[in-house]
């Protein structure tokens, strides 16, 4: 059987300027093929002296993605416990607060995930290595109508996550990016204007597109 990669056919533009994290799923399942696919996508990244260290473990099984939906939903609150939040239940996130009303939601709903990406490295501090890997497959999900959101855990959980999914303790776990077909819709993406985070020839240097100064 071989991956059918002209299934990736959307504008790679599109597929970009549309791309905004999908935080609440469809339960309907994936179908293998296009976890293949995603996954193929993601392994064509560019890594350090091109040693490949990453590794992706998909959780597609109720009962694992159940159990790592627990530990996630832990993790989420421990890291608000880290930034000094005195939130203790989601409806004690402020309205205002979108991204971590959001984030919360999903911390409840990850176990109900249809399926779940992790992204590993084989050696310690190869992030650089990985994260070019999550973007490929966050964006072929993309190009395939399925949502994502890479997420991270909290070293609280580590423990009992590597034990869940017999992690060998040399690997490092990244990200975690859940995936499913979008309850809602994917982007525009809204970010700052490059004319403000990108500068031209030294640090500060104005952008040929950056609108002039008012006085
Ligand atoms: C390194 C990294 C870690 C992130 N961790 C989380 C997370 O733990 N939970 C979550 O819901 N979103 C997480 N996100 C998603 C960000 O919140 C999201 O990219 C940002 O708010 C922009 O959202 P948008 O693409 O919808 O505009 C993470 C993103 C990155 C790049």
């Amino acid at each position: 059987m071989d991956v059918d990669r002209a299934r990736l056919n959307m504008p790679i533009g599109e597929a970009m300027f549309t791309q905004r994290s999908i935080r609440r799923f469809r339960p309907d399942p994936i179908p293998i093929e296009d976890i293949w696919l995603i996954l193929e996508a993601g392994s064509t990244a560019p890594s350090g002296g091109k040693r490949q260290p990453a590794r992706f473990l998909v959780l597609t099984d109720r009962g694992v993605i159940r159990q790592f939906g627990a530990l996630y939903r832990e993790a989420w609150w421990a890291k608000r416990r880290d930034e000094g939040r005195n939130w203790t239940r989601r409806e004690d996130i402020p309205p205002e607060e979108r991204i971590s009303r959001s984030a919360a939601q999903l911390a409840d709903e990850m176990k109900d995930a249809p399926c779940a990406v992790l992204a590993l490295s084989v050696a310690k501090g190869q992030a650089a290595s990985v994260v070019p890997a999550v973007q490929n497959l966050m964006l072929a999900a993309r190009a395939l109508g399925i949502g994502s959101v890479p997420t991270t855990l909290h070293p609280q959980v580590m423990e009992q996550v590597y034990a869940l999914l017999g992690i060998p303790a040399e690997v490092e776990l990244h990200l975690c990016i859940p995936l499913g077909y979008p309850r809602g819709r994917f982007g525009p993406t809204q970010r700052r204007p490059t004319a403000e985070t990108t500068f031209l020839n030294h640090w500060g240097g104005t952008v040929p597109w950056a609108p002039p100064a008012s006085d």
